[in-house]
């Protein structure tokens, strides 16, 4: 594969992402009870495309390193991607993932909650073996709290719902403005995409600053179009290819996805969107008929034209870097982000 003209991004998916796979087990397996393992492999198991750790080894490869260099790098952003999943799946109450149960639907809540504290050391096992582990922690830790605040801000966008928790209903918006829901997403998933293109360019020794800016304003703009993405086939994509249910989000009730944002905007108050999104308990027929009234509103066609403002940027970035068949890939990953239904 290495220097074809043209590539097919889900070839590199599988060809990059996959090789993290043996180092991902070593680490979760390291001071796991046997008891606990099969718990503990679940997540990574269940499938997932591994975005994230392609980008790393794609990022040292562009900046002239080698691919095995960044293992451990790459193990650890996938680590943590999957440990922020496991926690979502808790907060969205997401029944299946990656066309199977979830893992706190598979194994009970405590179990999941255990696994997720499980990941999180060891991504900093992962860590320690990089060639900075100092640099590389510091930046994790800040990428997991933007993450968390993320998320924070991601369940208080939420119009109904979490009765129960008292922090949600002191804090909760009302109205969300599209910066709101930009900062919202950066730090929820651009923060670790960022990351993981940062991260193989730091594996990577003697690399200019120049190039380490350039991998993190790639990633952070791809990013931000991959979650549009995200939104864009809750709505409209399908549960076959996705592997999560259609329209998860409107069930949760969820402002902060930026198709339901763009149509209620259209919409106005007087629509079943906005009061299936205001009412605690939401049936899936309820969900169909808001996605039938979205698909009548120009949101998806709005949505798509952020999408691709972000893509852009992110393939402005590259320029930066010399020109090489890994620098081709990267562009075509982020091709890819704009396009993909799953
Ligand atoms: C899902 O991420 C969560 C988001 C940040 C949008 P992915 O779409 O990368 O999930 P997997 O790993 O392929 O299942
Ligand atoms: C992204 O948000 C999840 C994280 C960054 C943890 P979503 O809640 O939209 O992700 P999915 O759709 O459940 O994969
Ligand atoms: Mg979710
Ligand atoms: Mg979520
Ligand atoms: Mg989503």
């Amino acid at each position: 594969m290495e220097g074809a003209a043209t590539v097919n991004p889900l070839d590199l998916l599988v060809e990059y992402g996959k090789r993290v796979d043996p180092v991902m087990e070593k680490y979760l397996l390291s001071n796991a009870h046997p008891d606990f393992a099969e718990a503990v492999l679940y997540p990574i198991k269940m499938g997932g495309k591994r975005v994230r750790p392609a980008l790393t080894l794609l990022s040292a490869l562009a900046v002239g390193g080698n691919a095995e260099e960044a293992y451990p790098a790459a193990a650890g952003v996938e680590l943590a991607h999957n440990y922020s999943l496991i926690l979502d799946d808790i907060i969205d109450h997401s029944e299946v993932r990656r066309g199977m149960p979830t893992v706190w639907k598979k194994y009970g809540l405590s179990t999941a909650i255990l696994v997720a504290v499980h990941y999180r050391e060891s991504i900093s096992e992962a860590l320690n073996d990089t060639r900075d582990p100092e640099a590389f922690h510091e930046e994790m830790a800040r990428v997991i709290k933007l993450l968390t605040d993320g998320e924070r801000l991601d369940i208080l966008f939420e119009q109904a719902g979490r009765e129960d928790e008292p922090y949600v209903l002191s804090k909760r918006y009302r109205k969300l403005k599209l910066e709101e829901y930009l900062e919202m997403v950066e730090k929820k998933t651009g923060a670790l995409i960022e990351a993981s293109c940062f991260f193989g360019g730091l594996s990577v020794e003697g690399v200019d600053d120049e190039a380490l800016t350039a991998l993190r304003s790639y990633g952070k703009n791809v990013g931000i179009a991959f979650q549009i993405s995200d939104d864009i086939i809750d709505i409209f994509g399908e549960e076959g290819k996705t592997g999560k249910k259609v329209g998860g989000d409107i069930k949760e009730h969820k402002l902060g996805n930026i198709v339901v944002l763009l149509a209620l905007d259209e919409l106005g108050e007087d629509s079943v969107l906005s009061r299936v999104l205001r009412k605690n308990e939401v049936s899936w027929e309820e969900v169909s008929a808001a996605i039938n009234e979205i698909k009548k509103t120009n949101a998806y066609r709005r949505a798509d034209s952020l999408r691709k403002s972000y893509v852009d940027a992110a393939l402005k970035a590259l320029e930066k870097l010399p020109d090489s068949p890994y620098r081709r890939m990267l562009e075509s990953l982020a091709i890819f982000i704009e396009r993909r239904e799953f």
